[in-house]
């Protein structure tokens, strides 16, 4: 078969302004993005065509920026962006949609028109990606808690069949290059070779979906590791398969394994690995600048297309990041800096040049200058107070009463943290254990509101020895680290998933509290109702009844940006003195912190949160503040970011 078949639109187009040249664009029928497979080449209009791409996820980066990244993609030689479509931050609650700021998907594919670039888009459902549930919904798993997730489950494939087809398609079809848009590829599922399920009728179904909106008007590919194990279950027949690979293999074998499932066509490098993800307390992911540049080069002197995965990582703000299971539970942090050619901040590093001295041997470079780094600035100190406690926060709060515990998922928290309060009914031993097997997370134990200790699924610690009474209050506020993103165990619910026994006896009648932390006019409403509670009695710090040193607890401050031209800048957060928690800016859900662990120190402030005059921040700090000497409670605004920093405690 020699390339695919395009409908004619029969429509006359444009003239596209493409650097400082104008030229002429094709008409809209004879627009195609195809496949020769006698050549090993893609098509573009019938010419001989390769791209080198580069990843970034809008929803990773401040909308304000996407012009300003994609800029500096094309500038460095690259000729297309790719991106993943991310179901769950769009259909956040089923049939309720988002695609405005971060998310309008559809604005930053038209930018990345403007900017000159092709699009190659991948919409899952499931992505991967270093995100809670690789993208996925949470709600699939309160609608049905057996629920197969990426299989041919029809509970499973009924809700894809409406994000599709419902929702996605229409906003993809007349962005695709054939109907005159950048879009040029889209990719069917995500490295499924690698989920277990090996689902062929699931993919099919999948593919069928496609080809029924879309006919053969656009091209469809997977992505799968360089690897017979993977392609074997990835591969999906009439589909374009694709591999995906780093530094350091041998180039002929990866490119062979791609040639064993797809005997002819372009060899194609979906993922090439500029760098790699981080966890929570182990030290940042570098790889050599030289060694990428120098693999670049040797896989586009095979004439293959390569996509770098990521070209600009961004930052998974809120509670985007998700976590990995494998012989141990490891979480995501929220830079998703990447060690990418452009740095978290979108700065050009020294990665980003030599790639760009590659990539002109094989593409012309566009006209023009690459953007400069945006100024970065250090606005200071920002004084920080107390404004009351988690557990006094949940005296305000709505809560629901269940005989054993309610999973996030059944009590409708996609993220955050959820307060589990139970009555100790019989006499224990002193002391008594209390054990809270597969805590998902991180569980703070309190009796009587006096704190306890934690249980931890990433230490694998799940007793805690502890002295009460019967009729005294056992309360477990339980953290959310993001769902597992990546093998068989995407569907992990969160919260107390096991029934908790103190001395061996199960404990009944659960009171569950929801912490809004997942929205911020909840929050700041539940805060205030907080303090209008508090106003009789001013708090001092030993009646917060967080944690002896002041964790658990909400902190508040604000900073002054002159009301100049060139403010806001770009800015970095540093928490000296605090343990681990969230915060945010203006309202903005910046995301966790956790300098105790590394390797990230600062989190990333982008200007586009921020405003002239006064703006606020808010932390909750689920551990240790140093507030006890007000002097200290402040956290600092700094120009420069720290993300490999330390990690004391990584084997
Ligand atoms: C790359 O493509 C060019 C032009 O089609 C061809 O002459 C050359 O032999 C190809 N190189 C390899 C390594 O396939
Ligand atoms: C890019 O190539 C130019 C010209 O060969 C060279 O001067 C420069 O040092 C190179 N840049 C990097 C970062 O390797
Ligand atoms: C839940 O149980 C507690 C006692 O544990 C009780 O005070 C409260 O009223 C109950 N709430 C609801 C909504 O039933």
């Amino acid at each position: 078969m020699k390339g695919v078949t395009l409908i004619n639109f029969g429509l006359v187009f444009l003239y596209v302004i493409s650097g400082n040249a104008i030229e002429q664009a094709p008409p809209l029928g004879k627009r195609s993005f195809t496949i020769d497979y006698e050549n090993d080449c893609f098509l573009k209009d019938g010419e001989t065509f390769r791209y080198i791409s580069g990843s970034i996820h809008y929803f990773r980066v401040l909308p304000s920026e996407w012009r300003d990244r994609l800029r500096k993609l094309r500038m460095a030689g690259f000729n297309a962006v790719q991106t993943y479509v991310e179901w769950a931050s769009h259909e956040p609650e089923p049939d309720a949609y988002n695609f405005e700021g971060m998310l309008d998907v559809e604005e930053f594919i038209r930018i990345a028109q403007e900017e000159d670039l092709l699009v190659i888009l991948r919409l899952g459902p499931y992505i991967d990606a270093e995100r809670d549930m690789g993208g996925l919904p949470y709600w699939l798993l309160r609608k049905n808690k057996d629920m197969r997730l990426r299989t041919s489950d029809p509970t499973f494939l009924k809700e894809v069949d409406d994000w599709f087809v419902n929702v996605m398609f229409p906003k993809v079809e007349p962005l695709l290059y054939a109907n005159g848009g950048p879009v040029i590829m889209m990719q069917v599922e995500n490295e499924y070779g690698s989920y277990p399920s090996c689902d062929y009728a699931y993919t099919a179904h999948l593919r069928s979906l496609y080809r029924k909106a879309f006919g053969d008007s656009v091209l469809l590919f997977t992505t799968d590791g360089d690897g017979v194990g993977y392609l074997k279950c990835g591969k999906i027949q009439d589909v374009f398969s694709t591999i995906d690979f780093g530094t350091g293999v041998n180039l002929e074998k990866a490119f062979g394994s791609q040639r064993l499932f797809q005997p002819r066509g372009p060899l194609v490098n979906s993922e090439y690995y500029p760098g790699w993800l981080d966890h929570w307390g182990e030290p940042h992911s570098t790889v050599d600048a030289k060694k990428v540049a120098q693999f670049l080069d040797d896989m586009l002197s095979l004439n293959a297309s390569v996509n770098m995965y990521m070209f600009h990582g961004g930052t998974s703000f809120g509670f985007g990041a998700g976590s990995n299971l494998g012989s141990k539970f490891l979480v995501c942090p929220t830079s998703y800096d990447y060690d990418a050619p452009l740095s978290e901040a979108g700065d050009p590093t020294e990665k980003y040049w030599m790639l760009r001295n590659v990539t002109q041997k094989y593409l012309p470079l566009p006209p023009g200058d690459v953007p400069p780094p945006s100024p970065k600035y250090s606005y200071g100190k920002v004084q920080m107070t107390v404004l009351g406690s988690v557990l006094q926060l949940a005296t305000v709060l709505q809560s629901v009463n269940a005989t054993w515990p309610l999973t996030f998922e059944e009590l409708s928290v996609s993220s955050g943290l959820v307060l589990y309060e139970t009555i100790i009914p019989f006499r224990t031993p002193d002391p008594a254990r209390l054990t809270i097997s597969d805590i998902h997370d991180r569980g703070y134990v309190f009796v009587d509101q006096h704190y306890v200790g934690v249980v931890s699924r990433e230490a694998s610690l799940f007793d805690l020895p502890l002295q009460s009474l019967p009729n005294q209050t056992l309360s477990v506020l339980v953290e959310s680290q993001g769902r597992v993103c990546f093998g068989p165990n995407i569907n992990d619910f969160k919260g107390l998933t096991t029934r908790p026994t103190l001395e061996d006896r199960e404990l009944k009648n659960w009171r569950m509290t929801p912490i809004p932390v997942t929205h911020t006019k909840r929050l700041s409403s539940a805060l205030s109702n907080l303090r209008k509670k508090l106003e009789e009695q001013p708090l001092v710090h030993a009646e917060l009844r967080g944690t002896p040193q002041g964790g658990m607890s909400f902190y508040r401050g604000s900073f002054v940006i002159p009301d100049e031209v060139d403010h806001p800048q770009d800015t970095f957060l540093k928490l000296n003195g605090w343990r681990k928690g969230i915060v945010w800016v203006n309202g903005f859900n910046l995301g966790r912190y956790w300098p105790e662990v590394g390797p990230q120190l600062t989190l990333y402030v982008p200007r586009g949160i921020l405003k002239n005059g006064t703006n606020s921040v808010l932390v909750l700090e689920q551990e240790v503040s140093p507030c006890a000497l007000p002097s200290n409670c402040f956290v600092t605004l700094q120009d420069k970011h720290e993300i490999a920093g330390p990690t004391p405690f990584s084997n």
